[in-house]
């Protein structure tokens, strides 16, 4: 069976399947649905310094291809997390990755100074960008600048791995990307949702009350991916990509333009033990074809080129 073991940023994976920042609970909520050794590891929801109750509701909607949300970072804050959730994740069978968020670029490093102390938290992931907080304010991901003071803050607060969450709402994610990369990141997640909005023409009512949110799944999948591959090709660390990925054959695509490890998301929702089964399609397709190690595949995309028969026929025209 081929071997899946991956290594990101100093974070050793058994696999490369992770789950995504805020579909998941923290994590142990969903383990009757999928095994935590069935994945490389659990991303938590965002935990912030403080609690938030979040933003008004409606703040999810479905839309043709995937989902909007606005939850606005609800979470019960660093002291609940420590005390309620982190004991819990000790005995977790597989790395355990808490992702934080902040209303200012002090809060990230004040958070990972705690965590640092935890011996239950293999690595940090730093919510850059989410599009539904800060009063209207840009995620913090907009601005290479702003996205590296948050970086470098965090990074001189602990050793433990750093993945930088971005957004795809940028006009080039590989500024972004090596503003991070020079801050001390230790990998990149790429990417969080995609800026959108839905409303009902009859009533002309929004689907979320905050008007625009966070669209993810299926449909945003070409365009992760090309954020995933232009993040690849901009730095040297390894790359986590996220954004519509459901099956093993999604899983294999982003590897492919150049990411180490992935998360699933959104498809968590519809099935929650869809995610348990994932690596194990992955070996079997990689069996399928003769490749003994998942890491074969990283980054091995290619120039297009013509099939003879396209070339020939072009050629006819
Ligand atoms: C939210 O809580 O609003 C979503 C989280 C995110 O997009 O980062």
């Amino acid at each position: 069976m081929a071997s899946l073991s991956v290594d990101c940023g100093g974070l050793a994976l058994r696999n490369p399947i992770l789950s995504a920042s805020g579909t998941f609970g923290h994590g142990l909520e969903m383990q009757h649905f999928a095994a935590p050794h069935s994945l490389g590891a659990l991303v938590s929801k965002t935990v912030t310094l403080k609690p938030r109750p979040g933003n008004p509701h409606p703040r999810i909607a479905e839309t043709e291809a995937g989902l909007l949300n606005s939850i606005g970072l609800e979470n019960r804050g660093i002291e609940a997390y420590l005390r309620d959730v982190l004991p819990a994740m000790a005995s977790a069978d597989c790395a355990v990755v808490t992702n934080i968020g902040g209303e200012k670029v002090e809060d990230f490093a004040e958070l990972a100074r705690i965590l640092h102390e935890r011996s239950e938290v293999d690595a940090l992931e730093v919510n850059l960008s989410c599009p539904n907080v800060q009063g209207g304010k840009l995620p913090f991901s907009t601005d290479p600048r702003v996205a590296q003071a948050v970086i470098r803050g965090v990074r001189a607060a602990t050793n433990k791995p750093v993945f930088a969450k971005l957004s795809p709402n940028v006009t080039d994610i590989g500024d972004i990307a090596r503003a991070c990369e020079a801050a001390g990141a230790d990998a990149l997640t790429a990417v969080n949702t995609l800026l959108g909005m839905s409303v009902d023409w009859r009533t002309g009512a929004p689907g979320i009350n905050t008007v625009m949110g966070g669209y993810s799944g299926v449909g945003i999948k070409p365009v992760a991916l090309r954020c995933a591959w232009q993040c690849a090709r901009a730095v040297k660390i390894p790359i986590i990509g996220c954004g519509g990925i459901g099956k093993a054959s999604d899983v294999l695509e982003y590897l492919v333009v150049g990411c180490s490890a992935v998360q699933v998301g959104t498809s968590c929702f519809s099935d929650p033990s869809n995610i348990a089964g994932l690596a194990a399609e992955v070996a079997s397709l990689l069996d399928a074809r003769g490749i003994a190690d998942v890491r074969a595949l990283i980054g091995s995309i290619r120039a297009f080129a013509p099939s003879p028969a396209c070339a020939t026929a072009v050629g006819k025209a």
